[in-house]
């Protein structure tokens, strides 16, 4: 997969046709789900695959103010609750979503707003968390319905053909070692294995397209930092964490970098940090 081009063209989807994805996919998607790179690979993740008569159980469970996005089919994952759970799920979701992506399959990541009445209108029982659900199939007649932010209470879905949802550029998204300080990232080369990383979770998916994260370059390390934000709950807040670090390491690790990996772990460093934002991780390079 090459993840980079399919991060940077990636959007969500919010018009979706009846058109069904053919059963090759869909067993390409269960096949991808087994052997997709994790980032905690301990904890036990099962993928649901839903069609649309499922929009009826889902209704008014998931979406932004219980709106549900319509598609012919949804993936759900139910995860074992550890710690990190929902991080993982984040990670392993958006590698289902670029998954999709490279099929030509349009997707949307849809907010859980009341995760134990979405268990039992889906009949779920098992200690298993319902961890994430996106809408997945074929755009409706070249539609995107573009998202719009007016106010926490003001949130609308305007029809626009083709445009995409402005994101952090990376001197807005990274600091060079410590919070504030101006990176120097983006006089890399482009075509520069760290370059691309970085610019791959500038286009990470986010609530709200929120993206209340900032990465620090720390020498030999990348060090994600959360922002606390009013808006993003804790269960959307480490999906949208997850999803970073899998667009971050899936434009890296699958070409010859010889870059090691996500610890979830705090460098026993003072990053000058402002109230309300914590250490995540750090990418070993
Ligand atoms: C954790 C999470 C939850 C989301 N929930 C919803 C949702 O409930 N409804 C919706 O229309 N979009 C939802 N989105 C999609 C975001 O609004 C979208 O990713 C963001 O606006 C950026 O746009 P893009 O995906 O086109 O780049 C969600 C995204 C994430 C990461």
């Amino acid at each position: 997969m090459d993840v980079f081009t399919l991060a940077t063209n990636r959007r969500s989807n919010r018009e979706f046709s009846k058109r069904e994805v053919s059963a090759d996919n869909l067993g390409g998607l269960k096949d991808y789900f087994a052997s997709c790179p994790r980032l905690v690979p301990d904890i036990d993740v099962e993928m649901l695959i839903l069609g649309e008569d499922a929009s009826e159980r889902l209704n008014a469970c998931v979406g932004y103010h219980r709106f549900l996005i319509k598609a012919a089919h949804y993936i759900v994952l139910l995860s074992d609750v550890d710690e990190h759970y929902m991080e993982n799920a984040g990670y392993i979701g958006e590698e289902l979503v670029l998954k999709l992506t490279e099929m030509g399959i349009q997707t949307c990541w849809e907010t859980i707003a009341d995760g134990p009445l979405l268990k039992k209108r889906l009949n779920l029982s098992g200690d298993k968390s319902v961890a994430a659900v996106i809408a997945f199939g074929y755009e409706d007649a070249g539609l995107f319905a573009r998202l719009g932010i007016k106010s926490p209470a003001e949130i609308f879905l305007k029809k626009k053909p083709g445009t995409a949802v402005p994101k952090l550029t990376i001197p807005q998204m990274f600091y060079d070692d410590e919070w504030g300080k101006a990176e120097t990232i983006s006089a890399l080369d482009p075509d520069d294995d760290l370059y691309r990383a970085c610019a791959a979770a500038c286009y990470a998916p986010s609530f709200l397209n929120l993206q209340p994260f900032r990465l620090i370059h720390d020498g030999d390390k990348i060090v994600l930092v959360a922002v606390l934000d009013e808006m993003t709950d804790a269960a959307d807040a480490r999906l949208n964490l997850g999803i970073t670090m899998m667009h971050f390491e899936g434009a890296v690790s699958r070409q010859s970098s010889g870059f090691q990996g996500w610890k979830l772990e705090t460098p026993d460093k003072d990053y000058k940090l402002p109230d309300g934002a914590y250490v995540v991780g750090y990418y070993q390079l």
